[in-house]
């Protein structure tokens, strides 16, 4: 059973009580990183062997952290705040259901879920500090020094959402972007595999020209850069169109690193089609179509 599944059975077990402290618990972490049980109960307004109780079972749960070091008091786990984002979905009528996990990606993990019409939809929830720190800071420049990761995480979704919005309304073929929450994103769900997952395909220049369609749209007309493209983050679907996923460190074009990272994206996406469908293309020729320079490519 993955943590995931976990999460959500445990979610079931939860009332609303245990919602109230753990919403408090999150609220107080704004300002500190352990919250003290007295300060729990000034705000819970109920007796303190109450909120001890509830503080057992939670800490018992994995939902919060109890810390008895220098800084006495409670801390939200990520189960936790899963458990905020999965009430705030329900709550809300995003999501009806959970399911099965479709995919652990380095810094995510993706379920799938029922929405209340009855639709399958994905909902990716975001684990930044699952790779070093100095990594992900190098990766993602906005990361500041001493935010929590629940704090981190919660900024990469927003951003993904956002960028998610901006390059579905532009025909960029990504995902649909359906709802977020605290550090997880609701949205249309995909079939296929990772271009990273194909030996062989029927015709890989088309797809090639189509990928790099996309991304001259995601920049003639989003005015942005996906800045973290590669074969992981392409997606061949079964009727052998591209969807392009995964875009928290989507950047504006007028970013001071944007060429470098424009470049960046599209010799990944050219190296990759050489080394594994032996397709070659000039990455100059690929710029200047992405950037309106021309109108076409040819490979
Ligand atoms: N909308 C979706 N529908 C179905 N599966 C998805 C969807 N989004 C993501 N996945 C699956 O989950 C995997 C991980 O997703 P994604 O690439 O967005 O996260 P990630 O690689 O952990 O991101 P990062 O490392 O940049 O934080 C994907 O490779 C894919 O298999
Ligand atoms: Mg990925």
């Amino acid at each position: 059973m993955s943590s995931a599944d976990l999460v959500v059975q445990i979610f079931r077990k939860l009332s609303v009580e245990d919602f109230r402290i753990l919403n408090i618990i999150e609220a107080a972490m704004c300002k500190r990183e352990f919250v003290p049980r007295e300060q729990i109960q000034k705000y819970a307004k109920v007796p303190i062997d109450r909120v001890d109780f509830v503080l057992n079972k939670l800490n018992k749960l994995g939902l919060i952290y109890h810390s008895k070091g220098a800084y006495v008091g409670h801390t939200l786990n990520y189960a936790g705040y899963d458990c905020l984002a999965i009430n705030a979905f329900v709550k809300s009528g995003a999501v009806l259901s959970f399911g099965q996990t479709i995919g652990v990606g380095k810094e995510a993990d993706v379920y799938a879920a029922l929405s209340p019409a009855g639709e399958t939809v994905a909902v990716k929830f975001h684990r930044l500090g699952r790779v070093s720190f100095r990594q992900t800071r190098r990766k993602r420049g906005y990361i500041r020094e001493h935010s929590s990761w629940l704090f981190q995480s919660h900024l990469a979704a927003e951003r993904e959402f956002k960028a998610l919005q901006l390059v579905y309304k532009n025909k960029v073929s990504v995902p649909e972007p359906l709802s977020y929450n605290r550090h997880a994103i609701v949205m249309g769900i995909i079939e296929g595999g990772e271009l990273s997952k194909w030996r062989k395909i029927a015709n890989p220049q088309r797809v090639l020209k189509e990928i790099l369609r996309n991304i001259r749209k995601a920049y003639l007309k989003a005015h942005v850069i996906h800045g973290d493209l590669s074969e992981y983050n392409i997606i061949l679907q079964p009727d052998m169109h591209v969807l392009i996923i995964d875009w928290p460190q989507c950047v504006p074009m007028d970013h001071l690193n944007a060429v470098e990272l424009l470049q960046r994206d599209i010799q990944n996406v050219l190296t990759s089609f050489n080394r594994r469908f032996n397709v070659e293309a000039e990455v100059q020729l690929a710029y200047d179509y992405v950037t309106g320079k021309t109108r076409n490519i040819t490979f």
